[in-house]
């Protein structure tokens, strides 16, 4: 299987004044195409810095991050943004919504920034636009949506490249669970159809079950992973998760 995304020995150390933070203490793991992997772990455990370095958003102290071929200590800035663009959708934990623009608009963004003639694009837009059940609210603005539905838009922008890789933080962590589940089951949908891959951080033992992989995190490092079986029903897989949680709380 083709592997999209690869660290190696990734640390990441934060410097704060006269002492440091150890974020990342040497991470490796690799995903394979169409593969849908959660990655969980207490608070301060490292979970969003790992995700920002896979997406090139930041770079690891050490070690290498390859994103789709790409070697990013190898790239400059404006390669590793290029590379970002065409290969990576985000979805920040806090939704990162432009306030001045309304529901379409800021799903239809990540194509202007790319300089794209977002008229192609119109029957995607209302594709993902049913997936996500806002059709109605397309017009709205994200201080007339709810934080579920403003979710939402950040996933259908997220989306709307049609990326080969989706990285989500704490996609479902502001929703209640109905609406958490139906996001969870959206991004399934989309790694199942479009042979997507899915690297989504959550604390979330409901929101993991989603997976086919599930990667611990402790202090920086990968200290478990389990595989799941999406054929087994929702219930054993939590158990899964949740045993494996509770024998590394100990
Ligand atoms: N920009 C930053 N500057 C300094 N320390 C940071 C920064 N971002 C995260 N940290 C620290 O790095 C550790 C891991 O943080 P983070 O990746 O946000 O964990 P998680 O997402 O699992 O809660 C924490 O101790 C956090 O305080
Ligand atoms: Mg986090």
């Amino acid at each position: 299987m083709k592997q999209v995304l690869q660290a190696q020995q990734v640390r990441k150390l934060y410097r704060l004044g006269d002492h440091s933070v150890n974020a990342l203490a040497g991470v490796d793991f690799a995903v394979e195409q169409g593969e849908f992997v959660a990655i969980m772990g207490p608070s301060g455990s490292g979970k969003s810095t790992l995700l920002h370095l896979l997406g090139g958003l930041d770079k690891p102290s050490e070690g290498e991050v390859i994103l789709a071929g790409n070697r990013l200590s190898e790239l400059n800035d404006q390669a590793a943004t290029l590379a970002r663009r065409h290969h990576v959708g985000f979805v920040f934990q806090f939704f990162n919504l432009l306030p001045t623009l309304t529901a379409r608009e800021n799903i239809l963004l990540p194509l202007l920034i790319d300089g794209k003639d977002t008229n192609g694009y119109e029957e995607r837009l209302l594709t993902l636009l049913d997936l996500v059940g806002l059709s109605e609210r397309q017009n709205h603005k994200p201080d007339q949506l709810s934080g579920g539905e403003q979710q939402r838009v950040a996933i259908a922008r997220a989306l709307i490249t049609a990326p080969e890789l989706v990285l989500a933080d704490e996609p479902t962590g502001n929703l209640d669970t109905k609406t958490g589940r139906a996001i969870m089951q959206l991004l399934r949908r989309s790694c199942d159809e479009f042979s997507q891959t899915m690297v989504v951080v959550t604390h979330d033992p409901q929101a993991a079950i989603y997976a086919d992989r599930v990667i611990f995190l402790r202090d920086g490092l990968v200290v478990q992973q389990i595989h799941l079986n999406p054929q087994e029903p929702l219930a054993v897989r939590l158990k899964m998760v949740m045993d494996e949680m509770e024998k590394l709380a100990e």
